[in-house]
């Protein structure tokens, strides 16, 4: 950032009167805030949980080489994605019941996200639908969707983002009815059916399915494509009329399948170790896929980053921007808008100086030799 962009609020001072160092701290505190199912279902991941332990501390393998002797008085933290122009290269990830956290879910987080002057990716799990969004906040928002079973209700999913300004479309591939989520299995979060499933409803589905208990789930699995191939991401790519960015990605052989499919980006990612446990971790899995796709579309990363030093490796490695998960919830959890919206400012004072310390002038020149990677 230059100086004069710097932050009104002080980055690290919370609400009421809390001061918080950093993201693990907010993480704590957050989570004594929960009910344990809740907890549970937003910190948990994949059986073992292995992956989980092992995407932040993958990005401890990355180390950085500063570069002494640069005037580093001025930083640009702001990059563009899409023609967009945001003010910190980090994202809000979709989440599924961001209402558990706070009763203004989704919209305080699109507030947070328009306050920072970045981009909130809404999620189709959400209790406000994308219009009540719009509504609320005029900042930046793609939308997240999966690939229904059935097109004409997928294409009035997209119509209907599209209508309420949602600039990108982030298609959900590795998203799976099979999940082991061992947490929600010993201690199951049961939710009413109306938190998660507004962007569905008007679409010509069986809306009845909402009374019932198990609607939501009943619900996604009819509608989910599961049989998704590389030509129903053609048919999306189709339909379309705002940029389509893949998420889930995490070997370069998919990377060069989305290139070949035309589409606009992708975001490495293994759904923040919540789908398998096992699977590389996103830092791991990207200079490869950055590798093989050489710059032809937008890369973007998420799955464990916890720290600007973390957004600075990442973007060294070849990811234009990150998004972040967990810490949303946090935020929210602990202070509504007002704790997302400091989240980022710690997230961005970290790599403010992280930049400063290591010869860095503008998010968008971070280069490929800042970084070396240990193998042990
Ligand atoms: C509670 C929770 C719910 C999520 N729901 C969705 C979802 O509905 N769709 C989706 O594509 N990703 C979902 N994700 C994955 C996030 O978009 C993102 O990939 C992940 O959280 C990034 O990892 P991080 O939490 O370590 O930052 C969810 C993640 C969490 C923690």
């Amino acid at each position: 950032m230059t100086m004069r962009q710097r932050p009104v609020v002080p980055a690290l001072t919370f609400g009421n009167g809390v001061n918080l160092v950093n993201l693990f701290e907010l993480e704590e505190l957050a989570r004594k805030k929960m009910p344990p199912p809740v907890w549970d279902y937003f910190a948990g991941g994949a059986e073992d949980e292995i992956t989980l332990a092992e995407n932040h501390r993958a990005f401890q393998r990355v180390k950085l080489r500063p570069r002494l002797g640069v005037d580093v008085s001025k930083r640009d933290l702001s990059t563009q994605l899409f023609g967009q122009e945001i003010s910190l290269p980090v994202l809000l990830a979709p989440t599924s019941y961001q209402k558990l956290a706070h009763p203004e879910g989704e919209l305080a987080v699109a507030r947070a996200a328009a306050e920072v002057g970045t981009i909130v990716v809404l999620g189709t799990g959400n209790y406000y639908s994308v219009d009540e969004v719009a509504a609320a906040s005029s900042g930046p928002r793609w939308f997240q969707m999966y690939c229904f079973n059935n097109h004409e209700v997928t294409e009035k999913a997209i119509r209907r983002a599209e209508a309420a300004g949602c600039s990108a479309l982030v298609v959900t591939i590795d998203g799976s009815d099979r999940r082991r989520f061992e947490r929600l299995m010993r201690r199951p979060l049961v939710v009413s059916p109306q938190l998660g499933l507004s962007n569905l409803v008007g679409l010509g589905l069986d809306d009845t399915l909402l009374e019932k208990e198990d609607g939501i789930n009943k619900w996604l699995s009819t509608l989910v494509k599961l049989d998704l191939t590389w030509d129903d991401i053609a048919w999306v790519k189709s339909v379309a009329r705002v940029p389509v960015v893949l998420k889930g990605i995490i070997t370069p052989q998919d990377a060069l399948k989305a290139v070949e499919y035309g589409v606009d980006g992708i975001i490495v990612s293994n759904h923040g170790a919540r789908q398998v446990d096992g699977t590389l971790t996103s830092i791991e899995a990207l200079p490869e896929i950055a590798e093989a796709v050489d710059g032809k579309i937008e890369i973007l990363l998420d799955s464990g980053v916890r720290r600007g030093t973390d957004v600075l490796k990442a973007l060294a490695l070849g990811a234009k921007a990150v998004l972040v998960g967990r810490p949303l919830l946090w935020g929210l959890a602990v202070g509504g808008a007002d704790g997302v919206q400091r989240m980022l400012e710690m997230l961005r004072e970290e790599l403010d100086c992280a930049m400063a310390q290591t010869g860095q002038t503008d998010v968008k020149k971070v280069s490929r030799s800042l970084v070396t990677i240990r193998k042990y």
